[in-house]
């Protein structure tokens, strides 16, 4: 039984921060000619409109793209990010937001393929609609988890996997830390990109740990949060476990984080992190 919509969140502090990160990887990834292959194990729509119901409810964006979308003094490696976004909005009224698999092929060549899984049949056939015309996109309506067997190693043997599953089940943590390694063991030199939200400290160390027991190679932890620790009304941040950074994002991304913190915490609170999980 599927219950989480990501029109509820899309734009939110959290689609923010993975994007912008996302797009990090997409750049280094389309810097060699070799074209790439970009899993999404769990797609969503592709495209969301603030202006639907759901997103009216929770009015979550605002405290999101919608703190970041008028500032004009965003770091240059931020555009591409930000191009997306605008690229949705000519008018220039934001009116929608970019899912990741819109800010991918946006990102991507056009011999760079993308493969999207999407488990909810009615979000997959609106999927399969926006993207009906795009060359080298595939669309499937099935489990993103065990999609990793199916399409990992891709014949590129270059790429991104990319796990932003949805949180709404008991043990998402263990099923994200399986997933990693099943996409480590079948495709070595690839990129493995995975979202989650901040939990207790404690559950954060027991994920991080397990991580590192795994003999990952060089492994990339990112996190932003915009509310105290001890927050509770609802998820206070979340992090991107990068396995295979591209070289120099750790350098790269901490001023990066550090301007999104600075425009969607007005109070001041949470913070960033860029660390080395299993370092280089
Ligand atoms: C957080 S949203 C994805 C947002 C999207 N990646 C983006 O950045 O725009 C999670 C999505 O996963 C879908 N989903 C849930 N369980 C899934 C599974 N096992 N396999 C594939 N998709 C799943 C949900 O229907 C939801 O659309």
């Amino acid at each position: 039984m599927l219950s989480y919509r990501h029109q509820f969140h899309a734009g939110n502090v959290a689609d923010v921060f993975k994007h912008a990160m996302l797009t990090q990887l997409l750049v280094a990834l389309a810097k060699k000619d070799k074209p790439f292959a970009m899993l999404d194990t769990h797609a969503g729509i592709g495209r969301y409109d603030l202006t639907h119901a759901w997103s009216q409810k929770t009015e979550e964006w605002r405290h999101g793209i919608g703190r970041v979308w008028a500032r004009t003094d965003a770091p240059p490696a931020l555009t591409p990010y930000l191009e997306a976004v605008r690229a949705d909005n000519p008018d220039g009224h934001l009116k929608h937001y970019p899912g990741s698999p819109r800010i991918a092929r946006r990102l991507m060549r056009k011999d760079d393929r993308l493969v999207l899984c999407e488990l909810n049949k009615d979000d997959c056939a609106a999927l399969k609609l926006l993207f009906a015309s795009a060359r080298h996109t595939a669309i499937h309506n099935q489990d993103g988890f065990l999609a990793l067997k199916g399409f990992l190693p891709p014949p590129e043997r270059r790429g991104l996997t990319f796990i932003d599953a949805s949180f709404d089940q008991a043990d998402e943590f263990g099923r994200i830390t399986r997933a990693i390694k099943e996409a480590h063991t079948r495709f070595a030199t690839g990129m493995i990109a995975v979202w989650y939200p901040l939990m207790a400290s404690s559950a954060m160390q027991a994920f991080a740990r397990s991580l590192q027991a795994m003999g990952l190679p060089k492994t990339l932890q990112l996190e932003l949060s915009v509310y105290p620790e001890d927050w509770t009304e609802h998820i206070r941040g979340s992090g991107m476990i990068v396995v295979n950074p591209p070289f120099g994002l750790d350098r790269e991304v901490p001023p990066l984080l550090d301007w999104l913190w600075r425009a969607m915490s007005p109070e001041n609170a949470g913070g960033t992190r860029c660390e080395w999980l299993v370092p280089e």
